[in-house]
């Protein structure tokens, strides 16, 4: 009896002293020319990593989208449990196809998808599910109930619940619901801007510098007039760039037109995207330009622009998180981080940021 006391109390002070930094892993790493597997993701330090990405149909099954999953993906991301106390979740990936299948069985499969998610992550040993919702197609209310259900059904089976929304799309959520049914919301906060806008844009201005333009501040807070349970919320940030070619080279300002995205990296091979150890491996030749009231910094060679966070504009998201009673930070993925130290400042600095910022708040 005194020793169920005892790990009691302990296991509440664990909680209460860690805040989460939550690493997804995105499994199309894993067919690029140089792959990125989950073993590779040992050397880092989070609290809970996101196999993203599972499929489902608009029936309500779940789909696995690469036969890398299930010939060694999940076998290997499993042992990241020898990092210690973390948690794996698996993603319901919405970027696939815009949310399209996750959107149709929500509305008209919810039950058949809630039974097939709980099969699915007791298959494959998952300590939770995420529901990817960064699209706004979906009915609020149908989300809802979808969350409430899947809550109950995974508290029978002792698994966790994690929603990731898009930022700027605050009414597209019933945030009471989710704050109350998920145990954590992952806040993607970047990529405000539209590419199709034609400008040349922060990837994730924490700052505001003109009224009305969206932010990490500006939407956080318009996340918190409604309601949102902070300490369930998770900062999403994103270790690589979005690129872009400049109409003109001379006019090379935030805003700016934008001609289209930038070329693909050679290894993602994604136009307007470079991972990060791929834009750190051509970074000698851009020049750098910061904006000190946004906290952010941009880069640009002749007509290419890139956006891309730093050290300090990570620094201070960072701080910012722990300021304002956030339950922590996520990193949208580990290997858009720089894997190899092409950046020369060590294997996977972002999450190691991450680190020494939660660690020591
Ligand atoms: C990832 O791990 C594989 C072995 O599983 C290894 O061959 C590869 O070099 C690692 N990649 C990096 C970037 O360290
Ligand atoms: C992981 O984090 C713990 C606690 O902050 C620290 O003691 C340990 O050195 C870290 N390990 C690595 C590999 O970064
Ligand atoms: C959407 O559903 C179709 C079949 O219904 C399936 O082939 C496809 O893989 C699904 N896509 C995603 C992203 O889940
Ligand atoms: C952050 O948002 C809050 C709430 O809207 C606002 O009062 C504050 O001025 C903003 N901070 C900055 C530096 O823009
Ligand atoms: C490019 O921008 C510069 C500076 O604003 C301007 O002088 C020049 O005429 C522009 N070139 C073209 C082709 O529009």
């Amino acid at each position: 009896m005194i020793k169920a006391v005892v790990v009691t109390v302990f296991m509440c002070l664990s909680v209460v002293a860690t805040q989460n930094i939550v690493c997804y892993y995105d499994n199309r790493a894993a067919s690029y020319s140089t792959p990125t597997f989950p073993g590779n993701l040992s050397v880092t330090n989070c609290t809970h990593y996101v196999y993203d990405g599972v499929g489902v149909t608009a029936q309500g099954e779940i789909r696995i989208l690469s036969s890398y999953d299930t010939a060694s993906g999940f076998e290997d991301f499993q042992k990241l449990r020898q990092n210690g106390d973390i948690k794996l979740y698996v993603l319901l990936t919405s970027d696939r196809d815009g949310g399209k299948n996750l959107t149709n069985a929500i509305a008209s499969r919810s039950e058949k998808l809630v039974n097939n998610i709980a099969i699915f992550v007791e298959q494959y040993n998952f300590h939770g599910v995420e529901i990817d919702r960064r699209t706004i197609d979906f009915d609020k209310n149908a989300l809802a109930r979808f969350v409430n259900r899947l809550r109950s059904r995974l508290y029978m089976i002792n698994k966790q619940l994690a929603v990731s929304v898009s930022a700027q799309f605050t009414d597209a959520y019933d945030i009471t619901s989710l704050s109350l049914y998920a145990d954590m919301i992952n806040f993607h906060a970047y990529s405000f801007t539209s590419p199709l806008a034609n400008t040349v844009a922060d990837l994730a201005p924490l700052y505001s510098t003109t009224a009305g333009v969206d932010s990490v501040n500006s939407t956080l807070a318009s996340w918190l007039a409604a309601g949102v349970r902070k300490n369930k919320l998770n900062l999403v940030v994103v270790p690589y760039a979005r690129t872009y070619v400049l109409v003109n080279e001379s006019q090379r300002t935030v805003g700016s037109r934008s001609a289209g995205p930038g070329p693909a990296g050679p290894n993602t091979k994604r136009a307007g995207f470079l991972a990060r150890y791929e834009f750190c491996s051509v970074l000698n030749d851009y020049t750098v330009v910061s904006g000190s009231v946004a906290g952010t910094t941009y880069y640009y060679k002749g007509k290419n622009w890139v956006s891309i966070e730093t050290e300090d504009t990570l620094g201070s998201k960072f701080i910012y998180a722990i300021d304002n009673g956030l339950a922590g930070v996520a990193i949208y993925s580990l290997d858009s981080d720089d894997v190899n130290d092409a950046c020369g400042t060590g294997a996977y600095r972002i999450a190691k940021l991450a680190n020494e910022y939660l660690s020591n708040p």
